[in-house]
């Protein structure tokens, strides 16, 4: 097993600096698999992707969070957070996450997601995952997610995902 020095990894706000070093780590048909196809994961696709969700959402209610991931000085994936202000009590996030292949079977998207966790510090978090993507399903119930029907309507939602939520303890 490789392990993984998280000391070499660095998350950077996601910036259009970033656009062909994510372009280089992610367009890939094996990446695009689960996530829409090679369509997707086309070099413009991305490009317009990343300039999309830099402008930021059209509604107050939301906050879109995306920074690259950086290993051992090479952009390896992209993690994504939208965090939902449903009223000042209430706050919950839609998480997503894409590594370029060569980083896989490392732990290293499993350290990039429980980094962002950390950094969101919502008390409950959604993930959309097809059915069909074994890593993306092992990696969350490897960090404490859970199998849940969704009660909150998940933007990433497509019709025969599952749906994984992880809740943080109340404090008393
Ligand atoms: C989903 C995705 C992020 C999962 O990546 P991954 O590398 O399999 O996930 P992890 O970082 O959890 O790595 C797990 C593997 O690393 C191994 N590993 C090595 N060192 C480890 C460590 N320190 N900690 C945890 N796992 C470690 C595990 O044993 C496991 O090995 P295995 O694949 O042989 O079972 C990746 O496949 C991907 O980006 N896919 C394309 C986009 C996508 O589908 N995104 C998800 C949309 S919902």
């Amino acid at each position: 097993m490789t392990t993984t020095d998280p000391a070499q990894t660095f998350y950077e706000r996601l910036a259009l600096d970033h656009v062909d070093e994510m372009i280089a780590a992610i367009s890939d048909p094996r990446v695009g698999t689960y996530i829409g196809g090679d369509a997707a994961v086309a070099p413009d696709a991305i490009r317009a992707r990343i300039e999309r969700v830099l402008e930021g959402p059209d509604v107050a209610s939301e906050i879109w969070l995306n920074w690259a991931v950086r290993h051992d000085g090479v952009v390896i994936g992209w993690l994504q957070a939208t965090i939902f202000q449903v009223d000042p009590s209430e706050r919950w996030a839609e998480i997503a996450y894409v590594f370029g292949q060569p980083s896989w079977g490392k732990g290293l998207a499993a350290a990039g997601v429980r980094w962002l966790l950390a950094t969101l510090d919502v008390p409950e978090a959604w993930a959309a995952v097809h059915p069909g993507n074994a890593r993306s399903c092992a990696l969350l119930e490897r960090l404490g997610f859970a199998r849940s029907a969704p009660t909150r309507t998940l933007p990433s939602y497509e019709p025969g995902d599952v749906t994984f939520v992880i809740r943080r303890a109340r404090e008393n």
